[in-house]
């Protein structure tokens, strides 16, 4: 197998968080055999700011051809309050390179790493399917009369029939080839009626799952039940927003960001795979950060280049690091972010 990988490590701890998962790439690739021929490129905060820049349109159509996949560490810095950068770079990929499907699971590994009680494994382990395109991340609307008392902020949800179906369907096509029951989706269309329209296509989408049980759920109660109930979720699928905000809260069921991947896929094109943190400023440049999430979501990367195998030795040595205490310390332990890297690709080579 050979692949092509871009890496844009980007700010905060991106960077360092994808020198492991580079470090295990590497091991993996001793062990494993893939090919791997990966790119660094240099977009994010320290880019922009010396040279104006964010990312350049022909780099982007670059990324579209060029490459089998891209890793991307965390985009967003205190030095950029406006956050154009994380913008024209992150969001510039999901919407140019039409990368509809944000792909964003929560398994637990271990029950010590779920905050709720007596929830074992087989409890919380689900896949968030969150659409990419569109919703309220759009940046139609703007703002009047700026600066006055009467100021006026406006930002419109877009949802187009074809970005909702195709979500919908990339959602229940993924429950039916993994085996699973139920789809839920979760909506507010009891406050916005533009929802109804998420509720009319997974009516008539989900129909055409005839083993696949349908659940609508409001966000807000959906947020309470994934608390209350996680065993109740296997497959969710919902709109740019909503995703957004249940991803950082199904990652904390499973033992938080630290440990949260994700791919932002065009089924017919590129993937982009990148933990789901962010650039944690204050954690940048102390080797805290946990790197697990951007390890996980290089497992998922390997799972998608065809190397399971690599895939799932990827996911055993995170599993028997967490379960041995090789941890930093939002996982209860007391090891550097260098340290877990180099522990789980040691491991890897040990075999
Ligand atoms: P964040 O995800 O960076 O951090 C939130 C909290 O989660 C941190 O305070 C920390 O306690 C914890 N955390 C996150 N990653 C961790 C890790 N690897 N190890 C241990 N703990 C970790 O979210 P934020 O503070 O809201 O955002 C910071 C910046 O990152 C902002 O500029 C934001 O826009 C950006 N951001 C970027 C992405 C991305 O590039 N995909 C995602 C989210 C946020
Ligand atoms: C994420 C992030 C981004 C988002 C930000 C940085 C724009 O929070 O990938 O989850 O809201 O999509
Ligand atoms: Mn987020």
């Amino acid at each position: 197998m050979s692949a092509t990988l871009a890496v844009i490590a980007g700010d905060g701890i991106g960077p360092e968080v994808v020198r492991e998962a580079l470090r295990v790439l590497a091991a993996v690739e001793d062990v494993h055999r893939p090919e791997i021929e990966v790119e660094m490129l240099p977009y994010g905060a320290d880019h922009y700011l010396r040279t104006g820049e964010t990312i350049p349109p022909m780099e982007m159509k670059r990324l579209g051809r060029d490459f089998d996949a891209i890793l991307v560490g965390a985009l967003g810095d205190p030095r950029v309050p406006g956050n154009e950068h994380a913008r024209d770079i992150l969001l510039g990929m999901r919407f140019q390179l039409d990368l509809y499907v944000n792909e964003r699971p929560a398994r637990l590994f271990d029950a010590r790493l779920t905050p709720l009680k007596e929830k074992q494994p087989p409890d919380i382990d689900l896949v968030i399917f969150r659409e990419n395109t569109e919703g309220l991340y759009v940046s139609i609307g703007g703002t009047f009369k700026r600066g006055t008392p009467d100021e006026i902020a406006v930002a419109e949800e877009l949802n187009t029939r074809k970005g909702v179906e195709r979500i919908i369907r990339y959602a229940f096509e993924w429950a039916a080839s993994h085996g699973k029951t139920r789809v839920t989706m979760a909506d507010k269309a009891n406050a916005i009626p533009a929802h109804m329209l998420w509720r009319r296509v997974f009516d008539e989408v989900g129909r055409e799952y005839a083993g696949i049980q349908r659940d609508t759920r409001y966000v807000d109660a959906m947020a309470m039940d994934l608390v209350r109930t996680p065993e109740a979720f296997q497959v969710i699928v919902t709109g740019n927003l909503f995703g957004d905000i249940l991803s950082d809260l199904a990652s904390m069921l499973v033992g938080g960001l630290g440990l949260a991947p994700s791919a932002n896929r065009d089924p017919g094109g590129v993937t982009m795979y990148e933990p789901v943190h962010g650039s944690a400023p204050q954690l940048a440049g102390r080797n805290i950060a946990n790197p697990m999430a951007a390890i996980l979501t290089l497992a998922m990367m390997l799972t998608d280049l065809g190397c399971a195998e690599a895939a799932s030795a990827v996911e055993g040595a995170v599993r028997a690091a967490i379960t041995e205490g090789v941890t930093t310390a939002d996982l209860g332990g007391k090891m550097g972010t260098k340290e877990v890297g180099e522990w789980i690709a040691g491991k890897l080579r040990k075999g």
